[in-house]
């Protein structure tokens, strides 16, 4: 075993890990260095201690629930998983009180204990040392994910982490490494992959509806310049606006990527191989910056940084040659697209922009025929908890499909849909594609975290089978 390799595994035994001196602190740069790209090598030639895809826990009747982060996400995550009978909230945490308070509302209203309150800084801390939790439910800031899921799991908790599960190579292996060594589930929240036409279109591919699959096509293209980075009463302490000056690749990779991956067996018999990356320079951040300075000089810490380009392009290669492209852009005046687009030797589908469309030749099939398509293939779960999902809401009710799931999963004790190799491996996009476009476009491997298990792991799940016991409140009109 390598030098690293060892002192990297010590710190993970002794419980500190390597985010144990502190938070990142956003004057530093996240770039991926030559030696983590080494100790990620070493990591990958060595052996699997446990493979967590398809683990199945020991069942966890009634789940007891901690979150932290209760701003604009975290406060929603609340009022959902209040729904899910088999569910308990005895914990809720944010750095500020306040925001504790206004969630602790949210579960009166809905006829819930109180939950335990932890505030601070640290507070997070104390939630995942305290023995009454099964589950973290992670929505903090980005720099806050890592540290927060290895804490959770280290103290005997599953953890689930709002996208991204880690920044950089090291914290992915270091998620690995735990998940595999506690036998808990760190499962990254990635929504979209249970959006409806996201899941027709898993069903359609697992019944080869689309031949093979040749090219996925997935993007976050939602302007957030001016309502959300630059508002001081969006992202607390502007975390967000920060984010986007310490990398310079695609940051939020995950909602195209996540159902992509899915339909294309991505670590359950292909893998992503090799990515290379390009971005634009940036038009617009840094004059909106000089332009709110000039008016508030709150924002003058914010001129003339080095801000990621607009536009970042991602181009991946999976070991089996099939291609996927990303795009990620949160900075150009143009309408939102969650592009989600397949497209195989017998057929293409793609949503955004809408409507959602399929061919399986030269022309697009009309709705009536798409309807027919949503009635053969819309997949058990689609079918169970669809309708109650639209009325919960949550992004049109995938939101509320996901915590549903993962739920119903833990306490059924059924392996997750999505697990710490997919967390690992669609984060890693964000420091890849970030190296790739400092070094003009170089390609750049992706590491295989699940090291070979790849080639024999399972496609994900689409039955209930063994599950769909967990009820829901009903839902008063809103
Ligand atoms: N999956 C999705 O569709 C989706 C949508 C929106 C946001 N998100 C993710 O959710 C997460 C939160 O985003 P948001 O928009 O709610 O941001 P936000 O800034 O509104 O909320 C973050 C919360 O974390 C709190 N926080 C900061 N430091 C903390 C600490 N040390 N301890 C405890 N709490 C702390 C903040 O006070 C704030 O309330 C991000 O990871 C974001 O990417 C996901």
């Amino acid at each position: 075993m390598s030098t690293d390799r060892r002192k990297f595994l010590r710190n993970i035994t002794l419980g500190g890990g390597l985010l144990a001196t502190g938070i990142p602190s956003f004057a530093g740069s996240l770039a991926t260095t030559d030696e983590e790209v080494e100790r990620s090598s070493q990591f990958e030639s060595g052996k699997q201690s446990f493979n967590m895809c398809g683990y199945a826990a020991p069942k966890i009747p009634t789940v007891r629930i901690g979150i932290v982060g209760l701003g604009q996400r975290g406060s929603g995550a609340v009022e959902r998983l209040s729904y899910i009978d088999g569910v308990e909230i005895v914990a809720l945490c944010d750095k500020y009180a306040d925001r504790v308070a206004k969630a602790q509302k949210t579960l009166e209203k809905a006829k819930r204990a109180k939950a335990k309150e932890y505030s601070g800084e640290d507070g997070w801390k104390a939630l995942c040392e305290s023995n009454d939790i099964d589950l973290v439910y992670n929505v903090t800031p980005w720099h806050l994910h890592t540290p927060i899921n290895l804490l959770a799991m280290k103290n005997g908790r599953h953890a689930a982490t709002e996208v991204n599960a880690g920044l950089t190579i090291d914290q992915c292996w270091e998620l690995v490494e735990t998940s595999e060594k506690t036998k808990k589930h760190c499962m990254m929240l990635e929504n979209c992959c249970y959006d409806f036409f996201e899941l027709l279109t898993l069903n359609m591919a697992r019944q080869g509806l689309f031949g093979e699959l040749v090219q996925g096509e997935g993007a976050y293209i939602h302007d957030l310049s001016k309502d959300y980075l630059f508002n001081k009463n969006a992202y607390a302490d502007m975390w967000r606006l920060k984010q986007n000056y310490q990398l310079h690749g695609n940051l939020y990779p995950t909602h195209g990527l996540g159902p992509i991956a899915q339909c294309m067996n991505i670590n359950r018999g292909d893998k992503m191989d090799h990515l290379v990356s390009m971005s634009t320079n940036d038009f617009t951040l840094n004059n909106l910056a000089k332009e709110m300075a000039a008016k508030d000089s709150f924002f003058n810490e914010f001129v003339d940084k080095p801000y990621r380009g607009n536009m970042n392009t991602t181009m991946i290669r999976t070991s089996k040659g099939k291609n996927i492209m990303l795009q990620h852009d949160v900075s150009t005046l143009r309408p939102y697209s969650r592009l989600h687009l397949l497209s195989g030797t017998k057929g293409v589908a793609q949503k955004y922009p809408g409507p959602e469309k399929i061919a399986f030749g030269h022309s697009w099939i009309k709705k009536e025929e798409l309807d027919d398509l949503y009635k053969k293939y819309t997949p058990p779960i689609v079918k169970h908890i669809g309708e109650i999902a639209k009325e919960v809401g949550g992004h049109g009710g995938m939101d509320f499909i996901m915590d549903w799931r993962l739920i119903d999963c833990l306490r059924n004790g059924l392996a997750l849909d999505q697990d710490v190799y997919d967390a690992a491996a669609w984060s890693s996009i964000i420091p890849l594609s970030d190296r790739s476009v400092d070094k003009k476009s170089r390609t750049v491997d992706i590491p295989d975290f699940t090291r070979g298990a790849w080639k024999t792991n399972a496609p994900v799940n689409l039955t209930l089978d063994g599950g769909a016991t967990t009820t829901v409140r009903k839902v008063e009109k809103k």
